[in-house]
């Protein structure tokens, strides 16, 4: 973290959830981000549901309404509204939403999603007011044939290309080692904020410094409350993208670890 940049730390609940349990664990894990997100003004936290459940959890987070507690939504296709069976357009989470996380490596690996399509979908997150947290990061492959770097840089460049000067700096990075996600098997916080670095650079060049030096980069890949402190305490990284820990009330524990951070 540095003072310049708002932390963020969102929460990518995956399939969990229904509408009914989703309630019921935002009714628990609401009440306790509340005094947090009131003490630490510079810190944003979104909790991101699955689609079906987002009306439920935003209800919650309107009864209880906290300073810079959000909601976001874990993907959406690019066309405005049509024929498009199963598919959520950028307004229609506009209405829930702040936020939207796109090309999560789950939704390159199964759903077959390209740095072309998360770019189509990252401009559309963009013209309809949505932060996208577009995801980059190499799998265990790549990562041990030493061409993380090589990687990043396409992903950056392919995912993030064209943005309109005016949202440049409205983008959240992700970097997300596939094989740190859900392994238990995360990052060093040296490894990950040396890419974040790398990001940043890369987004200097594409966008300016000005942009590169506002933009933020998290970090995700088995995340939770006992090694988070080492990862928003590096320079290059602003916060971070949880899985598994977002679905337990460890969660608030890693928030709550942030503000601290974020205080001192
Ligand atoms: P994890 O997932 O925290 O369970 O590793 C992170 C993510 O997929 O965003």
């Amino acid at each position: 973290m540095t003072s310049s940049r708002t932390a963020i730390i969102a929460g990518n609940w995956k399939m969990h959830y229904g509408p009914k349990d989703a309630s019921d664990f935002a009714m628990e894990l609401v009440p306790k981000l509340g005094p947090i997100m009131r003490q630490t003004p510079r810190l944003l936290c979104i909790l991101c549901p699955p689609a079906i459940s987002l009306s439920a959890v935003r209800e919650i987070i309107d009864s209880m309404p906290s300073p810079r507690l959000e909601l976001g939504a874990q993907n959406m296709y690019f066309e405005e509204k049509g024929a498009f069976t199963g598919e959520t357009s950028p307004p229609m989470l506009h209405e829930l939403c702040s936020t939207v996380i796109l090309g999560h490596s789950e939704r390159r690996i199964y759903f077959g999603e390209t740095d072309e399509l998360v770019n189509k979908k990252t401009l559309a997150a963009l013209k309809y007011g949505l932060r996208p947290i577009v995801c980059i990061g190499e799998n265990e492959i790549q990562h041990q044939a030493g061409q993380t770097e090589q990687v990043i840089c396409v992903q950056v460049q392919g995912s993030l290309a064209n943005l309109p000067a005016q949202h440049v700096k409205d983008v959240v990075i992700a970097y997300e080692p596939i094989w740190a996600i859900g392994t238990g098997k995360a990052a060093t916080a040296e490894g990950a904020g040396n890419v974040a670095k790398l990001i940043r650079q890369l987004y200097c060049s594409m966008y300016g410094d000005e942009a590169g030096n506002a933009v933020r980069i998290l970090y995700g890949g088995s995340v939770t409350s006992n090694n988070c402190y080492g990862f928003i305490s590096h320079t290059e990284i602003d916060g971070a993208l949880v899985g598994g820990a977002s679905i337990k009330l460890d969660f608030a524990e890693i928030v709550r670890k942030t503000g601290e951070m974020i205080q001192q």
